[in-house]
């Protein structure tokens, strides 16, 4: 079976272009509705599944996103590889709005959503120390740096419940946690991606400083929208560049998550 690349597109990204036999189509799982129908078609030959995060118009709030049902109707879809890319605030100097970075570790902070496919009478715990693909992250960062983008390698997200910005003394405290960016959409996604066994990266897309840096308003909705507007035709780019690199026929993964549910399940098979 070839690979089937899936994207989740986050603020300013709501549609992919390119993509041959283009088709919305709705699809049901047992936790409920995705965000959206999702767009399939095929992209340099490779089967590419789109859905964005919080709809075609933006109508779900981080909070509400039913982010079981999305990583459900990807796995329904066949998606052996997602991408998802998310607006986020820099708690960096040196990561400035416009840039693009490549995820590999989260702190979630938040607390208001559902976080596992597993509950009463199914118990299990997947593996998450390395709680991205560290091969997709690679193709990620070739891609965006093929695309012309201002790429970094790596750094770590936190995920806020939201939907108010943070206040200072958390964008502070952040910063003193070593936190690289922060967005509200990043967790439970990429902990129900691996629950799912689906190999899972992030292109953060930085779009303000948040309310730390001294130089930089705080960060408002206009800041957010005018520089995902303005980027995003780059990540189109990045999602353009994808297909060359992932196309052929699905592999074990060297970070296993293609196998995250091995060992992972407590409960009795007799029960
Ligand atoms: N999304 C984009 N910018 C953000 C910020 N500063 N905080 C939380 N989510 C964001």
């Amino acid at each position: 079976m070839d690979k089937v690349i899936g994207i989740i597109g986050g603020s300013g990204l709501y549609d992919i272009a390119g993509l041959e036999n283009r088709k919305w189509q709705a699809v049901e799982t047992p936790f409920g509705s995705p965000s959206d129908e999702l767009l399939t078609g095929e992209l340099d030959g490779v089967r590419m599944v789109f859905l964005p995060r919080h709809g075609r118009g933006h109508v779900h709030m981080p909070t509400t996103v039913n982010y079981r049902a999305n990583i459900a109707a990807m796995k329904t879809m066949g998606v052996t590889d997602l991408v998802a890319v998310s607006a986020v605030g820099s708690l960096k100097e040196d990561y400035a709005p416009g840039d693009f970075l490549v995820v590999n570790q989260y702190i979630d902070r938040t607390f208001a959503r559902e976080k596992s496919f597993f509950g009463t009478g199914l118990v299990g715990h997947v593996p998450f120390s390395h709680p991205t693909c560290a091969r997709l992250s690679e193709v990620c960062l070739e891609a965006g740096h093929e695309a012309g983008g201002t790429m970094h390698r790596g750094g770590t997200y936190v995920a806020m419940e939201g939907p108010q910005f943070s206040t200072l003394a958390e964008s502070r405290l952040y910063r003193s946690w070593g936190a690289d960016v922060i967005g509200m959409t990043g967790m439970p996604e990429a902990k129900l991606a691996r629950e799912a066994e689906i190999c899972y990266a992030c292109i953060a897309m930085i779009t303000d400083y948040d309310c730390w840096h001294p130089d930089h308003d705080a960060v408002d909705v206009a800041q957010v929208v005018a520089t995902a507007k303005a980027n995003a035709q780059l990540a189109r780019s990045v999602i353009a560049a994808l297909p060359k690199r992932l196309k052929g026929p699905q592999s074990d993964c060297a970070s296993g998550c293609n196998r995250a549910l091995d060992g992972a399940i407590m409960t009795a098979p007799e029960c």
